[in-house]
């Protein structure tokens, strides 16, 4: 599938179908007024037929009587013009293109119109990753793939004046989006296909094609390097852990992710239920982000130094794990007493972040699926947000506004730090079950240094589409890959606002 930006009449426009959108109760939109009456008639038709309300994500196919190279006007609906935002615009245009690949389109044209306050190139950025991210399906298990066709070409049609921007745009928003892509894949795949060795291999890969060097510290390194969180962990399966330390340089401030990645968390010896435990292997999405976002910002060369981190494990039980009551020792020669070795998250990010906050980046962000307790507080609705420092929760939770990743803040109250003390060590790995999400966050904060802005993202709502995640056309069934779209958008804040 190729995308292009072109500028021409709509009358010339010679894709199999054109999308054009709608707002609830409104008149056509100005691009479908340069169309032929007779045109504009047939669109009009189903519309005052109230087949058509123009409700956020409805598609209607309207064949036109008329002979000419359109097959097919898909109208689609935004919604309501106060709700409208640039999510409208990507659920909106996700149902349009699965709906011209239903119908077997091999080009489409995608008439950009003025959509205030948005600007055309993010208007154009929107629906190429919104189209892009629709049609992902991961499918490479499956022995026969449904033969349905993508559309070959999406046309986006600009005004002349903003022809230039819009492409750059579109080119950035298909870079974006294939890291996205390469982060469901990664979130996806089965924890046997992917041990922390193989994860490692696939982010050097990776990063030499895109642009971004990578280390690799196996178990022995580890050892030597003080991280008794990720080998505490990693030491009960036979894949042994490792940590992964990707580097790109653009020049700039240097900004630090973490990504948890347990390729698998049966919950070690605190074994967890049977039930819905296969969704474990969603444990390695904050790694899969964080190593699709070192793609992204590569391959669109932002003006940054990133450094992404990944401590990758398997979180199994066996005769040589870690068990409750052992008291492990991190980077930052802190202890912590194991209650639970299903909290095991937190352990593996500890020497990370330890390990990061080295670096004295100007901030640093971990990604994580770390609490079922962050399920509960938000559901699937947003992802948590913890920080010590304001202007980069709020600069991370506009963001989020902005690339449809809801972020909610919780505190982090020194209250939360007393439910963690321990009688034995510096602190226990589990603070009871109340505000379970935020006593994990606490834990980690002991792992920051002081002076360094930091922001723990709680992903395990977000991570992949649970039951109770709301239906999206650019969201399938599966890993989501959220955190990338929203640090890119975080990183560009940033380099805007110096
Ligand atoms: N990976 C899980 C968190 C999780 C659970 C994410 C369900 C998504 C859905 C994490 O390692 C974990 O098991 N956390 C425990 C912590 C508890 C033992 C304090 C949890 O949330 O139950
Ligand atoms: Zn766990
Ligand atoms: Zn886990």
């Amino acid at each position: 599938m190729k995308f292009e930006v072109i500028s021409t009449n709509l009358e010339e426009v010679k894709s199999d179908s054109v999308v054009i959108q709608f707002f609830e109760g409104t008149e056509f939109p100005e691009s479908v007024l340069t169309l032929p009456e007779s045109i504009r008639g047939e669109i009009a038709s189903p519309i005052e037929a109230g087949g058509f309300k123009a409700k956020l994500g409805q598609v209607l196919p309207v064949y036109p009587k008329s002979v000419g190279p359109v097959r097919c006007f898909l109208l689609v609906g935004l919604g309501k013009k106060q709700d409208f935002s640039l999510e409208a615009i990507r659920q909106a245009h996700g149902y349009a293109a699965l709906k011209a690949k239903e119908i077997g389109s091999s080009s489409v044209a995608v008439p950009i119109p003025n959509l205030p306050p948005y600007s055309a190139p993010e208007i154009v950025a929107s629906v190429v990753e919104a189209v892009n991210l629709a049609f992902y399906r991961f499918d490479r298990y499956k022995s026969k793939v449904e033969d349905s066709k993508y559309p070959e070409l999406i046309s986006l049609v600009v005004e002349p004046d903003v022809k230039t921007l819009c492409d750059t745009a579109a080119q950035e928003a298909v870079i974006v989006s294939e890291a996205v892509k390469l982060a469901r894949d990664i979130a996806n795949m089965p924890s046997s296909d992917i041990p922390p060795k193989k994860l490692a291999e696939i982010a050097t890969e990776v990063g030499a094609a895109s642009g971004f060097s990578t280390k690799v510290f196996e178990m022995e390194v580890l050892e030597r390097m003080g991280m008794g969180g990720i080998v505490g962990v990693g030491k009960g399966s036979s894949n042994p852990p490792v940590l992964i330390v990707m580097k790109y340089d653009g020049g700039g401030d240097t900004y630090a992710v973490v990504g948890k990645g347990v390729i698998f968390d049966s919950g070690g010896i605190s074994i967890k239920p049977s039930e819905k435990m296969e969704e474990m292997k969603y444990d390695k999405s904050g790694a899969a982000a964080v190593i699709a976002l070192m793609k992204a910002v590569a391959e669109l060369k932002l003006p940054v130094r990133l450094i992404g981190i990944v401590p990758a494990v398997e979180n199994l039980p066996s005769g040589n794990a870690l068990k409750p009551g052992d008291i492990i020792k991190f980077r930052n020669g802190k202890t912590a007493e194991i209650i639970s070795t299903d909290a095991e998250g937190r352990l593996i990010l500890a020497d990370a972040l330890a390990y990061a906050s080295e670096m004295k980046p100007k901030a640093l962000i971990d990604l994580a699926t770390l609490t079922g307790a962050c399920v509960i507080a938000l559901g699937t609705h947003a992802s948590g947000l913890f920080s010590n420092n304001d202007r980069l929760a709020d600069a991370l939770i506009k963001a989020g506004e902005k690339t449809g990743e809801r972020l909610w803040r919780l505190p982090l109250w020194k209250e939360y730090f007393e439910q963690i003390k321990s009688e034995v060590a510096d602190m226990k790995n589990v603070g009871g079950r109340p505000a379970g999400a935020i006593t994990a966050a606490a834990f980690l904060m002991n792992f920051v240094d002081s002076g360094i802005p930091w922001a723990h993202i709680d992903i395990a709502g977000t991570a992949w589409t649970q039951e109770s995640s709301p239906e999206k056309s650019y969201i399938p069934k599966g890993a989501t890959g959220i955190g990338v779209r929203l640090l890119i958008e975080f990183l560009k804040s940033e380099i805007k606002g110096g």
